[in-house]
């Protein structure tokens, strides 16, 4: 099954709500429709005779090498998807050598969710995404839950002050995880009574000290995602993190912002090499991803695909997605003549209808 296909039975699978939670955005889904798009307004410009009977796409992200450079980006709730959840697509991207980026609104424990990963690889790379939380204890028992649980890496999403609207959820009236379903890292919080889940954490009024204090907690490397303005870049490396997500969060936040890939290469001459850059949003084929590369990026995130995969075929479909688009992106490496990632560069990118 291709992406597409996969996507339609993952439609067909699911619950007309809960499809719609996973695959709409904010406001007219302007940003949504847009970041998908966007790729296709940028084609490659393949250089020739200097190719590789083999290629080498292996990148090296903040604590882990990985073969390819397709990470799973951080999704909320997988167990609404599939009744296996956040286990299936630990074991599959595990078993596929990408990143997971589980996050707190998982619908299973992190220490679950990289238990699960080991059992599918010797060494599985699970970060763990959170928001900074207005109350600096809660912030830290979520720390301290990733890296006991062994997740490599802390990703802090910064795109969301309050949450985006999403008209198809408001449309649907789908606020609440049905009976059953929790955000399980949210349990036994510093504040609650024992059992009781906190509200998943979200500041209104996060500050570059609060990412300065979460830094300071932790020897882990920190990444910050949801980044659009060269500027937060730059002062996010000042302040010491381990690499800088482009992201609009898939279109779920603010439906007024660019595509993700149009903010990339401003961010990535921002950075300048002195951190990964990553960039997620709109990816579908191995094509955006070599895009992507050669604009600056170091990986890319897939969110709504997994979901897709997951909800289709459970661990085996998010595999699928995965091995998908590695496969494509290294065909889309050679057919470009490149040997290895770092051989996708500026010049190889033009606007579609017309080079230059
Ligand atoms: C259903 C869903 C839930 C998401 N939940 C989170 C989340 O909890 N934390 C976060 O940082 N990003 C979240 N995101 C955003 C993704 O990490 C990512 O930025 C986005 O999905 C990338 O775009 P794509 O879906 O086009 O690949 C979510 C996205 C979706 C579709």
């Amino acid at each position: 099954m291709t992406l597409g296909e996969l996507h339609d039975a993952a439609r067909k699978a699911l619950d007309p709500a809960h499809y719609d939670y996973m695959a709409g955005g904010a406001g007219e889904e302007r940003v949504l429709a847009d970041n998908e798009r966007a790729f296709g307004r940028y084609a490659l410009l393949p250089r020739v005779l200097r190719g590789s009977e083999r290629r080498d796409t292996a990148v090296d992200l903040p604590g882990a090498r990985r073969a390819a450079p397709v990470i799973v980006a951080p999704t909320a709730f997988h167990r609404l998807m599939h009744p296996d959840g956040e286990r299936a697509t630990a074991r599959a991207a595990a078993a596929e050598g990408a990143v997971l980026v589980t996050g707190a609104a998982s619908t299973t424990a992190v220490a679950d969710v990289v238990a699960a990963a080991r059992e599918a690889a010797l060494d599985p790379a699970v970060w763990f995404q959170l928001y900074p939380h207005p109350r600096r204890e809660v912030t830290e028992a979520l720390v301290r839950r990733a890296e006991q649980a062994g997740c490599t890496a802390l990703v802090v999403t910064v795109d969301s002050p309050v949450f985006g609207r999403h008209t198809r959820d408001l449309r649907n009236g789908f606020a609440d995880l049905p009976p059953g379903y929790a955000a399980e890292n949210m349990r036994d919080l510093p504040g609650a009574p024992p059992g009781a889940l906190t509200d998943i954490p979200m500041s209104p009024a996060p500050s570059w000290r609060d990412l300065a204090e979460m830094l300071a907690m932790t020897s882990l490397p920190v990444l910050v995602k949801g980044v659009l303005h060269p500027a937060d870049a730059r002062l996010a490396v000042e302040h010491g993190v381990a690499g800088v997500i482009v992201s609009n969060h898939g279109g779920r936040q603010l439906d007024a912002v660019p595509a993700s890939v149009d903010c990339l290469p401003a961010i990535a001459d921002a950075v300048a090499d002195r951190v990964p850059v990553l960039l997620d949003g709109g990816v579908r084929r191995g094509s955006d991803v070599a895009v992507a590369l050669a604009l600056g990026a170091t990986a890319v995130g897939v969110g709504r695909p997994v979901l897709w995969g997951l909800a289709a075929e459970g661990e085996a479909g998010v595999r699928r997605v995965l091995a998908t688009l590695r496969d494509e992106y290294d065909h889309t490496l050679a057919l470009c003549g490149g040997r290895r990632n770092a051989d996708l560069t500026q010049d190889m990118v033009v606007r579609r209808g017309g080079v230059r």
